[in-house]
């Protein structure tokens, strides 16, 4: 019996969302926050799906069925091993996978595209096909296009290939960082919807061309310069930078009160930047500081009613932890 087991980081996106998914540079950093996929043989002739955090198990006679009747929650994994069984002639029979995320969903960490890059990773590995990083993120992308509609790749990317990466139109490139660099992630207890975000941009681009258009620009100025000041590691210029970014994101309409509320708590008490990572509407904002300051910040958060936690960077990626 076979079992092979892969975890792949979450994601926080610094500078440039929305604007780089029209084809303007953005950064994002692999956090320290996993999920993960195990699968393996089984006795009976049939594909079990576990979704750990959803307490879930599916079962299915095999692939067709699962296709057809897994819930629009899960068509994701369907998806994925729909594209394997059609693209890289894999044949699903008697296998379990189980699937589990220290992510919390629609919280703009990247844990769809965390599971995605997890599990991909480890149907190359236990079907032998061993496709290297960028075979990896190409297939998750397919599978983020099954629940985001027109996504930008950069989710993919960074869980696949961990670190700091600065991304534009497919392309990216690894960023060095100082170790200090440290964010804050405080939680706005709204899930957001990704697609429902890019479509309500889109909708505002199409309202207003020539200024989304001037807006995605400077979004896309500020991650160049953003870019240097990383490696000269100006942690005072990069949160202002994140600040202006998330005055373009108020103006592109996906920002709310409750994210304008935490940004707010947090540069008052010390951060040297702060702005909603992700699709917004929702989700998580981050917060740039010293530690002192950030863990002073969680503290004033909480009393609010919002969770934080500091995250380090991932700096491997996609990995498999045991194969045998
Ligand atoms: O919801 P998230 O964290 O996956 O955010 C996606 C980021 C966007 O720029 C809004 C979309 C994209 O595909 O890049």
């Amino acid at each position: 019996m076979k079992i092979v087991s892969t975890i792949a980081p979450g994601k926080c996106i610094l500078f440039g969302e929305h604007s780089v998914v029209y084809g303007y540079p953005a950064i994002a950093m692999a956090i320290s926050l996993y999920s993960r996929c195990v699968i393996e043989n089984i006795k009976e002739k049939k594909i079990q799906l576990v979704f750990k955090n959803y307490d879930k198990i599916f079962e299915f006679p095999d692939l067709k069925t699962f296709v057809l009747s897994v819930p629009s929650q899960f068509k994701q994994v369907s998806g994925c091993l729909k594209i394997f069984n059609e693209e890289h002639g894999v044949n699903f029979e008697n296998i379990k996978l189980t699937l589990s995320s220290s992510l919390f969903p629609s919280s703009g960490l990247g844990s769809s595209a965390s599971i995605a890059v997890a599990l991909v990773s480890a149907i190359s590995e236990f079907y032998e096909k061993n496709y290297d990083k960028y075979e990896i993120s190409k297939i998750a992308f397919q599978m983020e296009k099954i629940i985001h509609g027109t996504p930008s790749g950069i989710d993919n990317t960074v869980c696949t290939h961990g670190n700091l990466i600065f991304y534009k139109k497919g392309e990216f490139s690894s960023l060095s960082f100082p170790n200090y660099l440290q964010i804050l992630v405080s939680y706005t207890n709204i899930a957001h919807d990704t697609k429902r975000a890019i479509e309500a941009v889109r909708a505002f681009k199409n309202e207003k061309p020539d200024l989304s258009e001037k807006i995605f620009k400077e979004m896309g100025k500020i991650a160049e310069t953003a870019e240097k000041q990383l490696l000269n590691g100006n942690l005072r210029e990069i949160g202002n930078l994140m600040n202006e970014n998330q005055k373009y994101l108020v103006e592109l309409g996906v920002s709310n009160d409750t994210i304008s509320e935490i940004v707010k708590i947090a540069l008052r008490n010390g951060a040297y930047g702060s702005k909603l990572t992700g699709a917004g509407l929702g989700g998580c904002v981050i917060s740039l500081g010293t530690k002192k300051e950030l863990k002073k910040i969680s503290r004033v958060l909480k009393e609010r009613g919002f969770e934080s936690f500091l995250i380090n960077v991932d700096r491997e990626g996609v990995k498999i932890e045991s194969s045998k």
